[in-house]
């Protein structure tokens, strides 16, 4: 057997996140109770928060720029949309069913096929001939369920921003450049979701279109590019863990003038995490087509009428969700001197603003004489913190459930904090512990969360 090592461990499968992910209330299958619903995921209360943090992240990062604003449109839009969009035409993947065991896949990304025609499941030979599969999801609105009735579920956000563009910058008295910015559902029937929550066909998009003068776009996608990269990395994710992936002509979308796709290092490989698109003006020359309206800008400075380039910033929240949790987990493996056995503590070191929980508060004994005064600590800290409160099991074992859900710090109530009225901080990533007054709780979260050194 090999002799157990002392040091860190990260995440190299995906199984043990999902299976923390369950354990702790972050992620659960859909439908579990019935046998669960293929590739769609519920977040439980932790997942919950810690989802809800991202996207505070990723909103403030946006509209509290001066030249961003906020939009929230519907899901169901007008059907015309999306043949001026290009998805009811173009939003496709081939399809091919193999005969002998019925398995239906993608053929434009599956290896066995591409190389041989042959089923990626059993070798089998016998298959269709692929077809185009369209991803949106289509339903009726209204009680007839006729071809006049047909809406779909948008599969990106990005269109509700388009058809509003308009609307917002008359109502906000926006100059260009100047971005809208929108977190919402979006959804495609994939053909091969998987990965837990990875790729989905339900998820949220995180989306922001800037609209500038065209002439200036590849400046703005160049500092677009520049500034997503830093929002990954004030997160705390780790840079080797992420890289640039340019499109090439092949691999460009029909409205991508340039594109690129910031990656992340997944435990199953390299993969697009977000992309960044110089959308040029396609999207508002096809509205403008289609629905006979102007879309165009007058710039008041030059006398100028044009249709805005586009340079958008799309990332999925779910799947930077999954970034987030992948990165922040870690194994220390330590070896206990007296008995020569690995002890191993789990941590998900996540960066302060994203942790679903700030604090916890634990009093050493569930006795009312410390419970109380340890509940009323608890509640006075909520109003500013999310923050938990546990009371069983032995303080190590506390401290170590904190660390699996990335706490970053625990505050314990011992019988000495009734006569000086200090408790004992103690952090997640050092383990290092303070005594401070009761009183100055608030004041050392707040600095400590602010000046946090993340992993
Ligand atoms: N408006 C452009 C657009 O939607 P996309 O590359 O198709 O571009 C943007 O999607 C991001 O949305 C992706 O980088 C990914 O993070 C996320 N995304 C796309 N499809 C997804 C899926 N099926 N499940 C989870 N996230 C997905």
């Amino acid at each position: 057997m090999a002799e157990a090592q002392a040091g860190t461990k990260r995440l190299n499968d995906l199984q043990t996140m999902v299976s923390l992910a369950k354990r702790r209330g972050l992620v659960f299958q859909s439908s579990e109770i019935y046998g669960g619903l293929n590739s769609c995921w519920d977040y439980g209360p932790l997942g919950a928060q810690l989802k809800m943090n991202v996207k505070r992240a990723w909103w403030n990062a946006m509209t509290r720029r001066e030249d961003i604003v906020g939009l929230d449109a519907s899901i169901l839009m007008h059907p015309t949309v999306w043949k001026a969009s290009g998805h009811v035409d173009g939003f496709s993947d081939p399809l091919v069913d193999c005969k002998t065991c019925k398995t239906r896949f993608r053929s434009d990304n599956t290896e066995s096929y591409l190389q041989r025609k042959e089923c990626p499941n059993c070798g089998g030979k016998d298959l269709t001939e692929p077809r185009q599969f369209n991803l949106m999801f289509k339903t009726h609105m209204g009680p007839a369920e006729d071809a006049a009735s047909v809406v779909y579920l948008r599969p990106e956000t990005a269109q509700g921003i388009f058809v509003n563009f308009e609307n917002v910058r008359e109502s906000s008295r926006r100059k260009l450049p100047f971005g809208i910015a929108q977190i919402g559902k979006s959804f495609r029937n994939e053909i091969t979701p998987g990965n837990f929550i990875f790729r989905t066909r339900e998820f949220e998009q995180m989306e922001m279109q800037y609209f500038v003068k065209p002439g200036t776009d590849s400046d703005w996608y160049e500092k677009w590019k520049k500034t997503r990269w830093q929002f990954f990395l004030d997160l705390g994710i780790r840079e080797e863990n992420l890289r640039f992936h340019d499109h090439g002509p092949k691999e460009l979308a029909h409205y991508a003038k340039a594109a690129v796709d910031v990656q992340y290092q997944f435990p199953f490989g390299w993969q697009e995490l977000e992309g960044v698109h110089n959308r040029s003006d396609f999207d508002l020359t096809q509205h403008m087509k289609f629905s006979n309206k102007k879309l165009e800008y007058f710039d008041e400075a030059t006398k100028e009428k044009f249709v805005p380039y586009v340079i958008e910033t799309a990332v999925g929240c779910d799947r930077l969700v999954l970034v987030v949790l992948c990165d922040a987990y870690r194994e220390e493996v330590s070896i206990d001197e007296e008995t020569g056995k690995p002890d191993t503590r789990v941590v998900l070191g996540f960066h302060p603003e994203l942790a679903p929980t700030k604090a916890a508060v634990l009093p050493l004994s569930k006795k009312q004489e410390l419970a109380d005064p340890s509940m009323r600590l608890r509640d006075r800290l909520a109003r500013e913190f999310d923050v938990a409160y546990d009371e069983t099991g032995s303080i190590g074992k506390r401290y170590r459930r904190q660390d699996e859900i990335g706490t970053p710090y625990c505050i314990t109530m011992d019988f000495e904090s009734l006569n000086d009225q200090k408790v004992t901080v103690r952090h997640r990533d050092t383990m290092k512990q303070d005594r401070i007054s009761i009183e100055q709780v608030e004041n050392y979260l707040r600095d400590g969360l602010r000046a946090f050194h993340v992993r």
